[in-house]
């Protein structure tokens, strides 16, 4: 039997499990891309505003859009202290409810390997951004080991249970992501990689903020509790295997940005 596809009707989960490593990947991606202030931004998959908040932190744009198809993703977005400023609606990458040549910036933010057609969702964004504004992203290296978690799915698979991923990883490369802008008709396209480190207070901290992760613990709940206490012992002997204590943590993303002709 298949499991069915990663699903973010849980923002609170997903606040616990993605949003820290998602800021720490978005200073370096919005420190490379160095918007000027007072830009229009479009947020594609911006789910419940964890990148969208970095935004307002950190770019001083002059107005920002976020879109996404989670309903859940975007009402907790929409209650955010900091995010009164912006606009929210659902939508998906792959035809968005954006004016054409509307924004200054589009950017996706650990979003392009959930696009089932990544080339329409970098057309669109193409599409929505006006004649030299920019387009940009920055993707887990699922292909390379970077998603934060990619241990535990390496001992999950050594136990014998598959682990689901996004539609398109393949995507996530930085080949794949010049190869996307390129054929998209962007132009000055580069590509870089970001790895981040994040430290834990302890590792059942680590632990927590991985079993938040879209149905992982509701797919092991599904296991005897022998066989989740063997795992979670696997993953911590690699994570912690200097005891108990603060631990330190690795991920890598790949970014990609390029101009609209004009
Ligand atoms: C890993 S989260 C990233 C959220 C946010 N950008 C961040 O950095 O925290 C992936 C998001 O992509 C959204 N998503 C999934 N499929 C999508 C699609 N086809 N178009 C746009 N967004 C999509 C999900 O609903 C989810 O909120």
């Amino acid at each position: 039997m298949s499991s069915p596809p990663i699903s973010f009707d849980n923002a609170e989960d997903y606040e616990l499990f993605m949003s820290g490593w998602s800021r720490l990947a978005g200073e370096v991606f919005l420190d490379w891309i160095a918007p000027a202030p007072g830009l229009h931004w479009l947020d594609v998959g911006c789910g419940n505003g964890a990148f969208t908040e970095l935004i307002f932190a950190r770019c001083a744009p002059g107005a920002v859009e976020g879109i996404d198809p989670s309903a859940a993703q975007v009402d907790y977005a929409r209650l955010r202290p900091g995010l009164g400023a912006a606009r929210f609606a659902i939508g998906d990458a792959m035809a968005m409810p954006v004016a054409s040549g509307s924004v200054d910036l589009a950017v996706m933010a650990l979003v392009l390997f959930f696009v089932p057609e990544p080339a329409r969702g970098v057309a669109e964004m193409c599409r929505v951004v006006r004649p030299g504004g920019r387009v940009g992203a920055y993707a887990w290296d699922f292909p390379g080991g970077g998603f934060p978690i990619a241990v535990l799915q390496t001992e999950m698979r050594e136990m014998g249970l598959v682990p689901v991923l996004p539609p398109s990883v393949a995507a996530s490369t930085q080949d794949a992501m010049q190869a996307l802008w390129r054929d998209a008709g962007l132009q000055a396209v580069e590509t870089r990689a970001i790895s981040i480190e994040r430290r834990f207070d302890d590792f059942e901290a680590w632990w927590s903020m991985a079993m938040a992760g879209p149905a992982i613990a509701a797919r092991l709940a599904l296991w005897p509790e022998g066989r989740r206490d063997e795992l979670k012992q696997r993953v911590k002997t690699r994570l912690a295997p200097d005891g108990p204590g603060p631990i330190v943590t690795h991920a890598r993303a790949n970014a990609v940005q390029g101009r609209v002709p004009g």
